[in-house]
């Protein structure tokens, strides 16, 4: 039985005492549950919040790292050096990224990797674009973001991942997919991996992202393939993000 995941992501959003404001009241109303809750934060922040954390049941990641353990890359961070902070998650791929900073499928899965060797969770993010879906290659492009991964890690590697479909027209927009919908594509993933292995598919966590909320959400986990929900914009208010972590549970 899969546990079910309801994961922040903060994206570029909050000052110093907002973070710590909006850590500090999700820490203080979640109550134990069945399902877990992870925020993924801004990596400057995480210091301040790994210490609030600490002793309580919410997990922290952050958004990007390098893959690189090290060396002449102004700018970036890399996934070994957050091995020193408590985190256990790391978003790989997600469409912001692809899109915005050039991240390729092949530096996704390079990303993947550094987690994997430092003992943090990927969660491979993948998803269409409108464009996309209208040509009906919905499930390709998805299929070729999960495979670029797989061959450079190989299958039983998703063993301690995560993926997390996010069509692109749903993220921010307010147009969630309708669970039919969602629950279509989930299916077909966890089928695409039961195809390479049957064990790794039945328990990969597969969540949903975008434009998840308070209201769409309860319909959204009760299908049978959704496993969690990566929420951005309804992560960033406390009671919104907790009522979906109490649907969850
Ligand atoms: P929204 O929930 O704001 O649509 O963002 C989804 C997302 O991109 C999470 O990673």
């Amino acid at each position: 039985m899969r546990k079910k995941l309801i994961a922040g992501n903060w994206k570029m959003n909050c000052s110093r005492s907002e973070a710590l404001q909006l850590a500090s009241a999700i820490i203080a109303s979640a109550s134990e549950s069945s399902a877990e809750l992870l925020i993924c934060v801004p990596t400057i922040h995480l210091s301040d919040i790994a210490k609030l954390a600490c002793n309580s049941h919410l997990k922290l990641g952050v958004q990007n790292a390098y893959w690189q353990k090290s060396g002449a890359y102004t700018g970036e961070i890399s996934v070994s050096m957050l091995e020193d902070y408590q985190i256990e998650y790391l978003l790989v791929g997600h469409s912001e990224r692809r899109e915005l900073f050039g991240d390729t499928n092949d530096e996704v899965a390079r990303k993947f990797s550094a987690a994997l060797e430092c003992g943090i969770t990927p969660v491979l993010c993948i998803g269409e674009s409108l464009q996309q879906r209208e040509q009906g290659i919905t499930l390709e492009v998805l299929k070729e973001q999960c495979q670029s991964v797989i061959d450079l890690v190989g299958i039983k590697a998703f063993n301690k991942a995560c993926l997390a479909y996010e069509p692109i027209w749903a993220i921010g927009t307010g147009q969630t997919a309708t669970p039919e919908q969602a629950q279509e594509v989930h299916q077909s993933l966890r089928e695409f991996f039961a195809q390479l292995d049957k064990d790794v598919a039945q328990g990969l966590q597969i969540l949903y992202g975008g434009s998840m909320n308070a209201a769409n959400a309860e319909a959204l986990l009760a299908q049978p393939d959704i496993d969690g929900g990566l929420i951005g914009g309804a992560s960033l208010k406390p009671d919104d993000f907790l009522k979906i972590y109490s649907l969850a549970g």
